[in-house]
Order: C-alpha cells, then sequence, then structure tokens
C-alpha cells in the first residue's frame, strides 16, 4: 500500500472511490434522468481504477445498486461494494428509519438481492439521529450477519465518537462514513480518532452535498480563489484538501456527469500547496 491507497475490510483499494447516490432521480427517488449516462459513468469510473463504490438500497431505491449491477456485474475481482442499512423510504421518497434488528437484517438481504452477491463486502450500519434502538442491540446484528458471511466487514455511519468508540470495544470495524468536508468539520473527532486507529474513515457530503441551495464548499472564496491560482477546479480543491487531511481518508465524491467525474478522478492528481491550505484553514 501507497499514500493513494488504503485497506478496507481486508481489501486494498485506491483512496479516490466513487459514490453512487447520484445516480437515481430527482431526490435520489425513482429511475436516473439518463440511464445509459448512469452505467456509462460506473463503467468508466471503474476502468480508471476505482474500486470502491458506495452505494445504498434505499438509494431509488434499488435504482443505484441496480445500475451497478447491470453495468459492472460480473463485478472485477478487486472491486469492493459498500452498502448502508438503517433507513428505508416510503412511496413518496421520505426517507424513514429502520433501525431494528430485524430491519438492518432485511436491508442486508435486499442489498444482497438487488446487488447480486452473496456477501456484500462492506455494510454500514446508518445510525439514525436520536435511534431509540440500542446501539448494542445493532452491533449483535451486525456481527450475526457477518458471522454467517452475508457480510464482509462492518462499517458505521452518521456515528459520534462515542458510539464508534463502544462499537470499537465490540468489534473489528472496517470504517466510518460521517459527514465531513471544508465547510463542515463537527466531526474532526471521529476523523483523529479513525486516523489514530488506522480505520478507513469516508466522508459524505466531500463536495458540499447536492442537497443545498448554496455549495458551502464550492461556492466558498477560499476554495475558488486556490482553485483559479492553481489552474484547476474548485471540487478539485475540495477533494485534494480532504486526501491531505489524513492518510485514512477514503473519497466517495458523488455525480452523474461523466465531465465532474473526470474532474473528480483527476483530483487524485492535484496537490495543494502551503498557500491554499493557510487559506482553506
Ligand atoms: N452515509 C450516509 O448517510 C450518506 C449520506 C449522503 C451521501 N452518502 C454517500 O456519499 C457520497 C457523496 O455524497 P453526495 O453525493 O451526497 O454529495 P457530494 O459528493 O458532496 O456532492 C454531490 C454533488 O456535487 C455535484 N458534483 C460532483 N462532482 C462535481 C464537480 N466535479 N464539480 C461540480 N459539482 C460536482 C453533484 O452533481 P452532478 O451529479 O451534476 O455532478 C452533486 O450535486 C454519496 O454519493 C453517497 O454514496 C452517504
Amino acid at each position: 500500500m501507497d499514500n493513494t491507497t488504503h485497506d478496507l475490510a481486508g481489501n486494498t483499494v485506491w483512496r479516490m472511490g466513487f459514490g453512487a447516490m447520484q445516480l437515481p432521480g430527482p431526490g435520489v427517488f425513482g429511475p436516473p434522468r439518463d440511464r445509459d449516462t448512469a452505467v456509462a459513468v460506473l463503467r468508466r469510473a471503474v476502468a480508471a481504477g476505482v474500486n470502491h463504490i458506495d452505494t445504498a438500497q434505499f438509494y431509488g431505491p434499488d435504482v443505484a445498486n441496480d445500475l451497478i449491477h447491470d453495468a459492472l456485474h460480473p463485478y472485477p475481482e478487486d472491486l469492493v461494494l459498500v452498502s448502508k442499512v438503517g433507513a428505508t423510504r416510503d412511496a413518496t421518497g421520505s426517507w424513514l428509519p429502520a433501525q431494528r434488528p430485524e430491519e438492518l437484517r432485511a436491508g442486508v438481504h435486499a442489498n444482497l438481492k438487488s446487488l447480486g452477491l452473496e456477501s456484500v463486502h462492506v455494510v454500514n450500519l446508518r445510525r439514525h439521529p436520536g435511534s431509540v434502538v440500542p446501539l448494542d442491540e445493532q452491533l449483535d446484528a451486525m456481527i450475526e450477519l457477518r458471522e454467517e458471511g452475508l457480510i464482509g466487514g462492518i462499517g458505521l455511519s452518521s456515528v459520534t465518537l462515542d458510539e464508534y468508540r463502544l462499537a470499537r470495544s465490540r468489534t473489528e470495524i472496517a470504517c466510518v462514513q460521517n459527514a465531513f468536508n471544508l465547510a463542515d468539520r463537527s466531526g474532526q473527532d471521529v476523523l483523529d480518532a479513525t486516523r489514530d486507529d488506522g480505520v478507513a474513515y469516508v466522508p459524505f457530503f466531500p463536495l458540499g452535498s447536492a442537497f443545498n441551495a448554496e455549495n458551502p464548499v464550492l461556492g466558498a472564496a477560499s476554495v475558488t480563489g486556490a482553485a483559479r491560482r492553481l489552474g484547476v477546479t474548485p471540487a478539485q480543491v475540495a477533494l485534494a484538501w480532504l486526501v491531505h487531511l489524513a492518510p485514512n481518508v477514503l473519497l466517495i465524491p458523488g455525480t452523474s456527469s461523466p465531465s465532474h467525474l473526470e474532474e473528480n478522478l483527476a483530483a487524485a492528481e492535484v496537490i495543494l500547496d502551503q498557500a491554499a491550505l493557510d487559506e482553506i484553514g
């Protein structure tokens, strides 16, 4: 392994991965605007060396997983698919918690079915804020699923430092996926802990997310200024900044656009100078 790769549940992955949440229709609900382009984006990512794709059965629902299956199955040997459980969608697309142990199990089975796998490489337990289901009970369920061979590794998503520490004291944790970007560093404590432990940290919303009317990352003056000066794009500055933060950070920028994908892949080559790092702070 070198600085461009990291371990993920016993697999060596390129730190530049891909997030599949932008592939379904608007609001991560229903079919893609352009199915052929979505398939092409997935194939291009893998052809360019991406071997870590983040997804969820509840993206669509089933749309992201079906696209991954149709575009990439039979999967390359080294491709690590990471999914998540803990939520579901209703008929209108609203996001609902599905936190109980039996719902986590049903979520894993739904992922196995749509991805066409006998075991999902890694499944993140996505904690719902204020979940009434004790983390210990959820971990029991995840450990059982791993022992049965239905998942390869257990990840955590949207967890606090205490929750991360509790989970690590119970079992091996493959990765943590929390919201983090240069405009929202509220999860710095969890990032620091994973770095100390050598556990993969996968920031979601690396580019500021699709949910904001005004993007707090790509529109930040420090980012646009550095991008102009270095002759790169704001997205490349945002991604290079995350790579620079710690060697255990793995990127999963989300896009449905072939040109954005190329930009994001090329960010792996971008190195920020001290002036840019100082400006971003
Ligand atoms: N664990 C969780 O609860 C959780 C929550 C959210 C997300 N995730 C995962 O994290 C991944 C990343 O998060 P995200 O997709 O929500 O947000 P993001 O990567 O921060 O941003 C995605 C937004 O940025 C745009 N974009 C992508 N590349 C760009 C570029 N080069 N230049 C300009 N705009 C660009 C996308 O639009 P275009 O499609 O037009 O490029 C989209 O609007 C998701 O795909 C998903 O796999 C996990």
